[in-house]
């Protein structure tokens, strides 16, 4: 697969079955309803372009790639590059890496999964530095009051991991490893070894056990000051949409917008950035990029 940008790819993944949100799921894709004022999709995306990484592999069902691809397009308008994958069945995270064996072609890799928010205050330089290190994998820990839902990773005194757990009944931590993961050029060939677990599925907890046992991880924790959502279910999806619209309509700026982040991380210039905004200045979400860069007319 031909690559323009840097090495590290990123994988957006947002196929799944949805079930947790049905009836909503029932005839459109999760990852292509609303989370504030755009489809849930643009977070994890922007959450990559953040981390610097501008060359893309997005995996979703057979039904909702295409409309994903009349969504998001080839990324060129975004000074990134967007190709596609269809996952046949929702066979477990680390499949992501099996179907993408082509397009990682042994380079660093981060995989976001399609439904996850972030936002707040040192992530960017968070991201950064974690795709900056292509030798070792990274993951990252979120505090959070309900860890059994959640893959729950234990650290000791200096930063180490003690243990990680998928959805345990009596957690050691209230630390959840968020659906963000980084990991070196080797993932493919680790992701093969893995066998299904007893539920039938191949589990990111054992492909990130694989790197603790070799000492090839670090853990990055996500300080009280960043929002994490899963917004896969009802409670969250509300929460987070209205997280997002709390702080857009209050500081004017917009959150996960891929035209503002593109601009930001120097994907695309000025020129660029208004020739996008124009066509839609009139709408909320135009305003609102308007707005971000003092383009509004008087
Ligand atoms: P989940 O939320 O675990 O699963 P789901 O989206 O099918 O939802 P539900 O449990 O309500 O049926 O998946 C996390 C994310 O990963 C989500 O964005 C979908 C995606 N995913 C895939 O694309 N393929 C897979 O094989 C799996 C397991 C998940």
């Amino acid at each position: 697969m031909m690559t323009q940008f840097g090495k590290r790819r990123g994988i957006v993944l947002a196929g799944g079955h949805g079930t947790r949100l049905y009836p909503l799921t029932k005839a459109v894709n999760k990852h292509l309803l609303a989370v504030g004022s755009k489809p849930m999709i643009y977070y994890p995306l922007t959450t990559l372009m953040l981390s610097g990484i501008r060359e893309f592999l997005i995996i979703s069902t057979p039904q909702a790639t295409p409309q994903i691809e009349d969504l998001l397009e080839d990324g060129s308008k975004w000074g990134i590059s967007i190709h596609y994958a269809v996952q046949a069945e929702p066979k477990g995270l680390p499949e992501a890496f099996l179907i993408a064996e082509d397009f990682i072609n042994k380079e660093p890799v981060g995989l976001c999964l399609g439904d996850n928010v972030f936002h707040g205050q040192g992530l960017s330089e968070q991201l950064e530095k974690a795709a900056s290190i292509a030798d070792k994998a990274t993951i990252f820990a979120y505090a959070v009051r309900n860890p059994e839902s959640y893959g729950v990773v234990t650290l000791n005194a200096k930063g180490g991991i003690v243990n990680l757990e998928e959805k345990p009944q009596n957690p050691q931590s209230n630390l959840a490893v968020p659906g963000l993961y980084f990991f070196p050029g080797n993932v493919v060939d680790i992701a093969r070894e893995l066998s299904p677990s007893p539920r039938g599925e191949l589990e990111i907890t054992d492909l990130i056990q694989h790197y603790i046992n070799d000492n090839k991880i670090n853990v990055s924790l996500l300080s009280r000051g960043i929002a994490w959502f899963d917004a896969g279910v009802p409670r969250s999806l509300l929460d987070s949409s209205m997280y997002i619209d709390a702080i857009e309509s209050r500081q004017g700026i917009g959150v996960a917008c891929p035209e503002e982040v593109a601009f930001n991380m120097g994907f695309i210039d000025k020129e660029q950035l208004h020739r996008l905004i124009y066509p839609i200045k009139s709408t909320p979400y135009g305003e609102i990029l308007s707005h971000t860069f003092g383009l509004r007319r008087r």
